[in-house]
């Protein structure tokens, strides 16, 4: 078998895709379901369909991108990730396992190789929390991780359900369709830029994760009380911001205490109401994620946010809400899959690097329902979630490559 990744082609097509944005170049923005993802979900389905694969979405519109293997009855050889970004984000998160998903199969089929098992390409739907506030809702429901009850009471940050958003987009059906059984795929592996710095500084083409670090996230509510930023003296003020300011400081402390590299803490959302410079603040709605390789230390920082919450609650006389959005456990890679990719980068004489991921990704989820592996590509800098995210395009090649020679080991 002679695999050859078209790389120029696979390149155009990352460009193109990152054309679909609602945010100007270089800057890339598609959130779940708007008319931007829509028309991103058309082009890649287009793609799909002109590389002979056959294409079918379930009812909360993760796509399924099938090669029929010649034994159509075996369980599937899973490959793929998500199209979605979130605000201002770059063109290579989630997306070059997508596009390499697609090419991966393109050169298999190109090489002559036919499968036994089928090859499907899964696109994820809402990987990233921007809109329900939960991230990896399409393989969450996938793996029965979150029940259809649950997803239907999950509203958008304009206040509509689920169901409302879904089926305005196109997508009906009942919810309970969704989800795969156990044993539905032989394995599942995600090809991703690393989002952080160590294959590049270690000079190494490709990580081999062995680990998705746990994630966990709140949604923080903070009343005080209003009024006149001129009038209302200082000993009578109960200004929701300053208490926000505590405990966003609480949420980096309470990471910092941990002392491991692996616990890490982000508030990425602060919103002020009213939101005028003259008018003390009444009310702050603060995001907090925190995220750890080990469960128990990841825990131990939720603790600490809710006590320093407590105690900044009563010393400045505001009330403080958190509500857990999700608190998920950590994956291990399947040592079956692990050393499938092992074996593909040596046969191409590629060194790798075993690797945690500490950003999750749906292989989190996919790792319940089946044996489930990563694998790494450089990112400059180690910068993701941002518009000057890059990889180049030798990287790209080398992860699609080594993605082919994956599926086909598995897929024979
Ligand atoms: C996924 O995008 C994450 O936030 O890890
Ligand atoms: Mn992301
Ligand atoms: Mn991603």
């Amino acid at each position: 078998m002679k695999l050859e990744v078209d790389a120029p082609r696979l390149v155009a097509e990352i460009e193109a895709l990152a054309a679909i944005s609602d945010a100007e170049a270089p800057a890339v923005t598609r959130i779940v379901f708007t008319p931007t993802d829509l028309k991103a979900r058309t082009w890649l389905k287009a793609h799909c369909e002109e590389a002979g694969l056959t294409v079918r979405q379930d009812p909360i519109g993760n796509i399924f991108v099938r090669w029929i293997g010649s034994d159509p009855a075996l369980p599937a050889v899973g490959t793929g990730s998500h199209i979605d970004a979130i605000p201002n984000a770059g063109k290579y998160d989630g997306v070059v396992g997508v596009l390499g998903g697609l090419e991966a199969i393109r050169a298999l089929r190109q090489s002559g190789f036919r499968p036994q098992h089928s090859i499907e390409l899964l696109v994820f739907t809402s990987e990233e929390p921007t809109r329900f506030g939960i991230g990896c809702l399409g393989s969450r429901m996938l793996s029965g991780t979150l029940s259809p009850a649950a997803a239907r009471k999950l509203k958008d940050n304009a206040g509509a359900g689920l169901d409302e958003v879904r089926g305005q987009a196109g997508f009906g059906g009942e919810l309970e369709a969704v989800r795969l059984p156990t044993g539905h795929y032989k394995a599942f592996i995600e090809l991703h830029i690393e989002q952080g710095p160590l294959l590049e500084r270690r000079k190494v083409p490709l990580g081999v994760v062995t680990s998705i670090a746990a994630p966990a996230s709140l949604r923080i509510v903070i009343e005080g009380a209003g009024g006149h930023a001129g009038a209302v003296l200082m000993p009578d003020r109960r200004d929701a911001l300053c208490a926000a300011a505590e405990l966003i400081l609480a949420v980096e402390s309470g990471a910092r205490a941990s002392g491991a590299d692996d616990t890490v803490a982000t508030v990425g959302i602060c919103e002020v109401f009213p939101g005028a410079i003259n008018s003390i603040p009444s009310q702050v709605r603060l995001s907090a994620d925190v995220r750890d390789t080990h469960l128990q230390r990841r825990d131990a920082v939720l603790g600490e946010i809710e006590s320093a919450g407590q105690d900044i609650a009563r010393r400045r006389q505001v009330s403080i809400r958190n509500e857990l959005l999700n608190a998920d456990a950590p994956a291990t890679c399947a040592p079956m899959v692990v050393e499938t990719l092992l074996d593909a980068c040596r046969k191409h004489g590629l060194a790798s690097l075993p690797i945690v991921s500490r950003a999750y990704h749906d292989s989190l989820f996919m790792s319940r329902i089946a044996p489930t592996g990563m694998l790494f590509i450089p990112c400059r800098n180690g910068y993701s979630h941002r518009p000057d995210e890059y990889a180049s395009p030798e990287d790209i090649a080398r992860g699609t490559l080594v993605l082919a020679e994956t599926l086909a080991a598995l897929a024979q």
